[in-house]
């Protein structure tokens, strides 16, 4: 199903529910964004400040209360897993649901009961969502989105939206397994159309930044490789996220004043780190060296993005890919497969893998007349370098969005 805009998202949800019996008739409808990582890409569990944007493929969720205490819940992105049934308060342990889709509303009723929240009322859902596996966010974004739908229901109000990013990253670490960081979250609950959405941890703050005025006019371009990541768990992720708390403890063993990778942004610093574990742990270095050249390509990144200097914003992703690829090595093969086709169009101004790594997307920026020849170049020559997933891939132009929305 092809959705181009919120009113078929809303028509195909009456649909599906009438299909399944559930009565959102006249409900809610809440819809949650994927998110564009600008920078810095693996940052956001070393401890560096973030910037990115919501980006237009979505979740829709139609909800309604249902009078009971139960939950009955349908995805039209999963239909074997038929309607989703539960009384709140009465899910499967952690961890224990692989397989279902349905370990994201059991994780949000178990996060929040967990945190004493009383939540006694059911209710009807139907979700449908776009948002590519793998690079776009689609898990925080069905975790926020189902958290806020399930406050709303129940007439809890959270103030403070760094809560809400708390119990969103508590749905993946503690329920679903997960080891994902706040980036997604944080990208997703915060994204205000036209506007880069900057974070800084240590200050916990948010400040929005437009791009600067006159900038080329350009698209955000992800680039589904049609491949399937498991969960972050399982992949490459957990093994860097391990690197770099190693580094960071040895480091901390030798006496360097620091509590996270980020803490490593001067020069002298830097190289006394090296030096002192480039022999023993070389691996270890490379990752570090990654953190510590993208931090500072950040500053850059967000002085050229104000500056609506959207080629040098370009060149810096681009160069934060080769950082991924080469010195994190958390990408993969089809996903540099993209990368090295739309590199050679002209008008791409910057691309790289996105999000957790190994497979999933890659994303693009392109100058916006040029967004047709990036999409002939991966349909001539994709599918012949990648015959595996030949049917499966997709390119995605995207535009920048609010991150959530209720209709
Ligand atoms: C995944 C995680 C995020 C973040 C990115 C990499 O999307 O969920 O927390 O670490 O990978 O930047």
């Amino acid at each position: 199903m092809d959705i181009v805009d919120d009113g078929q998202a809303v028509g195909y949800l009456r649909e599906l529910a009438g299909q399944q019996g559930l009565d959102v008739v006249a409900g809610a409808v809440r819809r949650s964004s994927s998110r564009f990582c600008l920078g810095v890409e693996h940052g956001d569990y070393n401890g560096t400040e973030l910037f990115g944007v919501g980006t237009d493929r979505f979740i829709w969720m139609s909800y309604k209360p249902n009078g009971s205490d139960r939950v009955r819940i349908y995805s039209g992105n999963f239909p074997d897993d038929g309607v989703v049934e539960f009384t709140l308060g009465n899910v499967p342990e952690p961890k224990s649901v692989h397989e279902s889709w349905a370990r994201f509303p059991y994780g949000v009723d178990y996060v929040l009961h967990r945190e004493g929240m009383k939540l006694d009322k059911g209710f009807d859902a139907v979700l449908y969502g776009n948002i590519p596996g793998g690079g776009m966010s689609r898990s925080a974004s069905l975790s926020l989105n189902l958290i806020l739908s399930m406050l709303d229901v129940n007439g809890i109000a959270v103030e403070d939206q760094f809560k809400i990013v708390d119990l969103a990253q508590a749905v993946e670490n503690d329920y679903i397994g997960s080891p994902c960081g706040q980036l997604d979250q944080i990208m997703i609950l915060f994204a205000k159309e036209g506007m880069g959405t900057h974070y800084n941890p240590k200050a916990q703050s948010i400040d929005y930044v437009p791009l600067g005025e006159g900038a080329t006019d350009f698209r955000i371009v992800g680039l589904d490789t049609g491949t399937v990541r498991g969960g972050l768990e399982k992949s490459t992720y957990k093994i860097r996220r391990a690197e770099c708390d190693k580094l960071v403890e040895l480091a901390k063993a030798a006496g360097f004043d620091i509590t996270c990778l980020a803490d490593i942004k001067d020069e002298r610093l830097y190289g006394k780190v090296l030096a002192e574990f480039e022999e023993s742990h070389p691996d270890l270095c490379d990752r570090m060296t990654y953190i510590y050249k993208a931090q500072k390509r950040f500053y850059e990144m967000m002085d050229a993005w104000k500056a609506g200097d959207i080629e040098t914003v370009g060149a810096i992703f681009r160069e934060d890919g080769f950082g991924l690829r080469d010195e994190y090595k958390i990408s993969g093969d089809e996903l540099e497969t993209m990368c090295d086709i739309v590199r050679r169009v002209d008008g791409t101004l910057g691309e790289r893998m996105l999000g957790g790594g190994d497979k999933g997307a890659s994303g693009a920026l392109v100058r916006a007349d040029s967004v047709d020849a990036v999409k002939a170049a991966v349909d001539s020559e994709y599918p012949k370098r990648q015959p595996d997933y030949a049917d499966k891939y997709a390119v995605h132009v995207c535009r920048t969005v609010d991150g959530m929305k209720v209709f």
